[in-house]
């Protein structure tokens, strides 16, 4: 049953079809354009690798630029990954209408571009570009009533962007998209920006690490031995954001010198404490110091993360050298300190200088043989020597880094 139905519906289509063909043959409006009919009159005339100078003046050709995605910033490649639509619409005086066009525009097929005229610009910054075809290939042809051309192609571009990172987590980067013409000299074509919408930039762009703060379109036509190249160009301002850096560099960094501090409230006498304590604060503050250029390439200059990692690395070596002089006050204190418990050398053994010493003191000795001594022992005076070490150390240290930090922030302010 379905099929008797399926093969009369193919019959009745069928005639129609043909009917349609009988008649489009009559009415001129049915005829499908090829592109011979576009070419002048005789097509020996059209050069396709000539531009359609009209007037002598060089052809001009207007870009439009839509930027539906930025992403993939590659600090250490230096490279950045756009989604564009690139327009570039050209008159080209030399064709012919299509017979009786009533509509604003026709569409063409993208491959008659290959025996036409067309602006050779390519992208000068590319290291790769990616022309998509899913679900047919993303690029189409108009053709205006004014002899205007229209070719409109969707890309994915990876550019490099060149970066400096002096600043660094405070930098602001400018990278740029170049199209430039390839053969043609200013002298025969001219790229210009559309002047109505020359480039729309998705609003919604989110990068993870940078902030889109301004876009804007230049000229950078450039000149070579062989002539002026016409180029443009569109600038983006990618900004760092500092949050990351500051939750994940700045305080912990910060945190860690502070810890370094508590050294300073442990008594001298706890040397494995101290040291412990110091050495793991270095430990973790290389760690950290790596962790902050693990995007980044290997520059050979000072960034402001370094110089910042490098003061607080020092901070906290040199909280670990201040043990180092407290135990020294003290340790020289200790042989002494154990002489006091055995019983003075008997004269006999000393030499005659301690003898001498021994008179000296005898009547000192004499004064109180059972009484402690009036004053400290040398040991206890080097106890005192060395916590007033870290009395003034727990001061001392807070209020340099204070310091420090106010100056690299006041620095930086005006990049934040
Ligand atoms: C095109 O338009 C002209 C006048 O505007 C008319 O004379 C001619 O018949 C039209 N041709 C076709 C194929 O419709
Ligand atoms: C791009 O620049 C234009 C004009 O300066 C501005 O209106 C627009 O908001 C900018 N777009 C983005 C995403 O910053
Ligand atoms: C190229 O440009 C420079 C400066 O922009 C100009 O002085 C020079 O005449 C130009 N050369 C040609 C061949 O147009």
């Amino acid at each position: 049953m379905e099929e008797i139905h399926g093969s009369g519906m193919f019959s009745a289509t069928f005639s129609s079809v043909l009917l349609l063909l009988l008649f489009g043959r009559a009415a001129n409006a049915q005829k499908s354009l090829e592109f011979f009919d576009l070419l002048p009159e005789d097509p020996k005339l059209y050069d396709k690798m000539r531009p359609p100078k009209k007037d002598g003046q060089p052809t001009a050709v207007y870009f439009h630029v839509t930027v539906m995605g930025l992403d993939s910033i590659d600090e250490n490649s230096m490279t950045y990954a756009a989604d564009i639509f690139f327009a570039q619409t050209w008159k080209d005086n030399r064709l012919r209408l299509p017979e009786n066009m009533t509509s604003e525009y026709r569409l063409l097929e993208v491959d008659w571009l290959k025996n036409m005229w067309r602006p050779d610009s390519f992208f000068k910054n590319a290291k790769s570009v990616t022309f998509q075809t899913m679900t047919i290939p993303n690029h189409y042809l108009w053709l205006y009533k004014d002899k205007s051309i229209l070719y409109m192609v969707k890309l994915t571009l990876k550019l490099s962007c060149a970066m400096n990172f002096l600043i660094y987590p405070h930098d602001t980067q400018e990278c740029k998209l170049q199209m430039e013409s390839l053969s043609h000299t200013t002298d025969e074509m001219i790229f210009q920006w559309d002047p109505d919408v020359p480039l729309v930039v998705d609003e919604n762009i989110e990068l993870p690490q940078l902030q889109l703060v301004k876009n804007y379109t230049a000229d950078c036509t450039q000149v070579y031995s062989t002539g002026n190249f016409t180029c443009l160009e569109v600038v983006f301002v990618l900004k760092r954001r500092l949050g990351y850096y500051l939750f994940h560099t700045y305080v912990p960094t910060c945190l860690i010198v502070i810890m370094s501090w508590v050294s300073f409230w442990i008594k001298p006498e706890a040397a494995p404490a101290r040291v412990t304590l110091g050495v793991t604060s270095l430990l973790t503050l290389s760690t950290q110091h790596a962790k902050s250029q693990a995007s980044l390439p290997p520059v050979s200059y000072l960034k402001a993360v370094d110089a910042f990692m490098s003061v607080c690395t020092v901070f906290v070596f040199m909280a670990l050298m201040e043990y180092c002089l407290v135990n020294i006050v003290l340790g020289d204190s200790d042989a002494p300190a154990a002489k006091p418990a055995p019983p003075p050398p008997p004269p006999s053994s000393s030499t005659a200088d301690s003898a001498k010493l021994d008179k000296i003191f005898d009547i000192a000795a004499k004064k109180s043989p059972a009484g402690p001594p009036p004053g400290p022992t040398p040991a206890q005076k080097a106890r005192i020597r060395a916590l007033n070490i870290d009395r003034f150390s727990r001061f001392f240290f807070p209020f340099l880094f204070t310091v420090l930090n106010v100056t690299y922030w006041i620095m930086f302010a005006e990049y934040i």
